[in-house]
């Protein structure tokens, strides 16, 4: 017992000693120059990063991280960072010369054992991350993001420019539920855009600029900003004569169909009949090529109330007789600078007489089931007509019921 007692006393002050070594042996010193004691820096100046350890032989190892990935300082290509020290001398230096908010981040020296961290914010536009968006023309809600390179992160003021005027989309009340603005740090301040229609009316640029109210020597509204885009790819669907939620159409034999596909956001690019067929082929359809089907516009589908760029236009592809070697699936497609865009429909072909065999069969079920009724009433009668017959010479129930059974056989 005791010597169990001694061994882990032992192991336990082994542990403490290591834990002891271990904790912020690694530590930076900052110099600034121009001397300045705040977290935002104003780009231009230079700012010295010292490493120390105290773990002799250890090598030590910078990273920065951008607030999404952290990379080896080695592997940042610029002039004005320099590396020096490192290797087993137990200290390392970088220099950050001419700042700029490219060479932002979170500097994190180790070595290997323990680590010790420094965020070098500088105040610039290139602190600012624009994250752009590419979505489907039928997206109805957007988050823009723009990231920073700095910690703590700065609340976000977003505009849109719209004619020769900038709105302040943070200061568009609640309740126009058009566009919100997150007050949240930790996602990073991102803008909501909301597309009331099926074509967002809203891509384009947007400005994320970092609001420096409260930021000692940045309160004279300097404007550090950057452009975010927002961009779709047209919006394709089916006007109402396709069901275009079931992506499903049927057709009746020898009548005529037409296909209505409505499009937005694809400026004056064509839109695009095609037939993918039993081999897997697309086969493109084109007006007049037989005499069975043809290509045309309905600007009856056509939502003409929109700005000029998200101006719909239809494309009807028509069947004069639709056949039974029509049916498969059909593809409607456009384009626009940022993609392609496109919808299916698969055309089943019914005969005509195929809609009447459940009518049909409905009328046999009750010409049958009349039979059947006139059939037993009649037999009811004639058995009454037989048991008023048998009434003289009656000599009890079971003899009568005998007897009519007798007769039912016999009329079988
Ligand atoms: C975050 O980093 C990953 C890789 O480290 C990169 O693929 C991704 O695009 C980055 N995200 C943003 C929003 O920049
Ligand atoms: C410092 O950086 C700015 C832009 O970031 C550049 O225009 C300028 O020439 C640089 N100055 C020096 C001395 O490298
Ligand atoms: C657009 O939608 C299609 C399916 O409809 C999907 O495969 C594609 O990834 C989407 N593209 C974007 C950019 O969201
Ligand atoms: C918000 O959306 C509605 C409906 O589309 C529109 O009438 C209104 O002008 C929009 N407001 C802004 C600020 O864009
Ligand atoms: C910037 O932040 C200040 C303080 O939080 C706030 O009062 C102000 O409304 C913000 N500016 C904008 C344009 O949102
Ligand atoms: C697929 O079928 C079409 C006709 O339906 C034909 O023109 C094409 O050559 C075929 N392709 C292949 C790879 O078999
Ligand atoms: C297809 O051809 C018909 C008849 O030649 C014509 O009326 C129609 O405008 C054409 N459609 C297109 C999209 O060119
Ligand atoms: C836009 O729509 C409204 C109502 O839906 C209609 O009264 C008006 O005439 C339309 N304008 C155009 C240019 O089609």
């Amino acid at each position: 017992m005791p010597r169990l007692n001694s061994c882990l006393l032992l192991a336990v002050s082994l542990l403490a000693f290591l834990v002891a070594v271990c904790q912020g042996t690694v530590k930076i010193t900052v110099t600034k120059d121009p001397v300045s004691g705040e977290t935002y820096l104003r780009p231009g100046g230079n700012i010295k990063l010292i490493c120390t350890t105290d773990q002799q032989g250890k090598l030590l190892r910078w990273e920065v991280s951008d607030g999404n990935s952290t990379k080896s300082v080695t592997a940042i290509d610029s002039k004005d960072l320099k590396l020096s020290g490192g290797s087993n001398e137990g200290r390392s230096e970088i220099d950050l010369s001419n700042l700029s908010g490219d060479l932002g981040g979170t500097y994190i020296c180790s070595d290997g054992i323990s680590q010790d961290s420094y965020n070098v914010n500088v105040l610039d536009s290139k602190t600012l991350i624009p994250v752009h968006v590419l979505e489907n023309g039928t997206s109805s809600t957007v988050v823009l993001h723009c990231r920073q390179r700095l910690q703590p992160k700065l609340p976000l003021i977003w505009l849109r420019n719209v004619g020769d005027k900038d709105y302040i989309l943070n200061h568009i009340p609640a309740e126009d539920k058009n566009y919100s603005v997150s007050t949240d740090e930790a996602s990073g301040y991102p803008l909501t855009i909301k597309n009331t229609r099926r074509y967002p009316s809203k891509n384009g640029a947007y400005t994320c600029r970092l609001n420096t109210t409260g930021v000692a020597g940045f309160e004279d509204g300097e404007n550090i900003q950057t452009e975010v885009t927002y961009h779709t790819t047209p919006d394709v669907r089916f006007g109402t004569e396709a069901a275009s939620a079931s992506r499903s159409k049927s057709a009746t034999k020898d009548e005529p169909l037409t296909l209505v596909c409505v499009v937005s956001g694809a400026g004056q690019n064509p839109i695009q009949w095609s037939r993918i067929s039993e081999n897997g082929t697309k086969i493109l359809l084109q007006n007049g090529t037989d005499e069975r089907h043809y290509i045309t516009r309905n600007e009856e589908f056509e939502n003409r109330n929109e700005s000029r760029e998200n101006l719909e236009r239809t494309s009807v592809l028509g069947f004069n007789t639709v056949l039974d070697e029509d049916k498969g699936t059909y593809v409607c497609e456009t384009r626009n600078e940022y993609g392609v865009a496109s919808q299916v429909v698969e055309l089943k072909v019914k005969d005509k007489l195929a809609a009447l065999w459940p009518f049909l069969g409905i009328v046999a079920e009750v010409v049958i089931l009349c039979a059947i009724i006139f059939i037993y009433e009649r037999r009811r009668n004639k058995s009454m007509v037989d048991e008023e017959e048998e009434e003289p010479m009656k000599g009890g129930d079971i003899v009568v019921r005998e007897t009519r059974e007798t007769t039912t056989r016999s009329r079988k």
